[in-house]
């Protein structure tokens, strides 16, 4: 039994010795001195001892127990000590090393150009108005005084999506949702995209982007319309920037116009971006139609208004001289990292 004991004990430094993790040492505790442990089931014994050998017995078989007890007990001290360094270790952050390197992006010129359009009208007191992609027709054309044999109603021009509901081919389907929605005096822009069933090429895109905006109060003339949009043109395009305004036809307005800046390259003598005209074409507009204003209930006797469409594309092709409307959708960013 002493040999046994002695054995038990050898064995039991040897294996705490080697433990190398703190389950080891949780191990070894349950392996020598749980329930079943080797060392409790000798003191357990005991019982069928003599008196003299169980004094001698165990008091060696005690010693033995307090020794394991005391070895494990500090190997488990160690392993968690151990373990906290190892925490600390893998968590440390080094304060000095270099930051990583991120690049910053751009907007997209569309992007720019919507804010900047915005930001002046937005200056001049317009709010923002926002309508859906996929718009009714009665929104679209009906509302809009379009006659139902107009040529843009057509389905080799716009989108159906069914017999009633189309991809907008305009931003002014907004005007009349905001007329339906608010009372005068109303002034709203609303940039968005529109489709069109146009074969893509340098100047078409069956998808592109237009800023609407409209204006009803009480006196509101053609001299408002002309100066509004006259200095929006001077305010991104450049102070000495001239404006002419040509009749022209929309359903939704009369009269109707468009409006031309003179052209930034040449000034005027005539060159290829103004296809030798000396004059760019940037928008369309004119006096809200008094049956626009009757769909929306305005008292066409106490208030008129203007409206205007512009295409995005458009101006921002002339502002920044890009001759293929494509490059906008293709995301290459060696093109739009030039927009900074
Ligand atoms: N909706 C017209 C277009 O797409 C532009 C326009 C808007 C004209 C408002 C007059 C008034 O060409």
């Amino acid at each position: 039994m002493e040999a046994k004991i002695k054995a038990i004990l050898e064995e039991a430094k040897e294996k705490i010795e080697r433990a190398s993790s703190l389950t080891d040492a949780e191990e070894l505790r349950v392996a020598f001195l749980g329930k079943k442990g080797k060392i409790t089931s000798i003191l357990k014994s005991m019982g069928s001892l003599s008196p003299e050998e169980r004094k001698i017995l165990g008091k060696a078989a005690n010693q033995a127990r307090n020794e394991v007890e005391e070895l494990i007990g500090s190997k488990i001290e160690e392993m968690k000590e151990l373990k906290k360094k190892m925490t600390l270790a893998a968590e440390k952050v080094d304060v000095t090393e270099p930051g990583k390197k991120f690049k910053i992006g751009v907007k997209h010129p569309i992007e720019r150009t919507i804010e900047e359009i915005s930001d002046i009208f937005q200056s001049m007191g317009y709010s923002i108005a926002e309508g859906p992609q996929v718009e009714s027709v009665f929104n679209a054309f009906d509302a809009l005084n379009s006659p139902e044999d107009h040529p843009s109603r057509d389905k080799t021009d716009t989108f159906y999506i069914t017999e009633n509901m189309v991809l907008r081919p305009h931003t002014s389907s907004v005007q009349i949702r905001t007329l339906l929605a608010q009372e005068p005096p109303i002034k709203v822009i609303s940039p968005g995209r529109c489709f069109r069933c146009d074969t893509p090429d340098a100047t078409h895109s069956p998808m592109f982007h237009q800023i609407e905006g409209i204006i009803v109060d009480q006196g509101i003339t053609m001299a408002d319309l002309k100066g509004t949009l006259d200095s929006m043109a001077k305010e991104y395009f450049g102070s000495d920037t001239r404006t002419k305004f040509r009749p022209h036809h929309f359903p939704f307005t009369e009269p109707s116009a468009e409006m031309d800046v003179l052209c930034f390259k040449c000034g005027g003598k005539g060159c290829r971006i103004c296809k030798g005209s000396g004059w760019i074409e940037i928008l369309g507009c004119g006096m809200v139609h008094p049956k626009v204003l009757e769909v929306g209930d305005i008292d066409t006797e106490k208030y008129t208004g203007f409206a205007f469409g512009m295409g995005i594309e458009r101006v921002a092709m002339l502002k920044y001289g890009i001759d293929d409307i494509r490059l906008f959708y293709e995301n290459d960013m060696r093109f739009i990292q030039q927009f900074k």
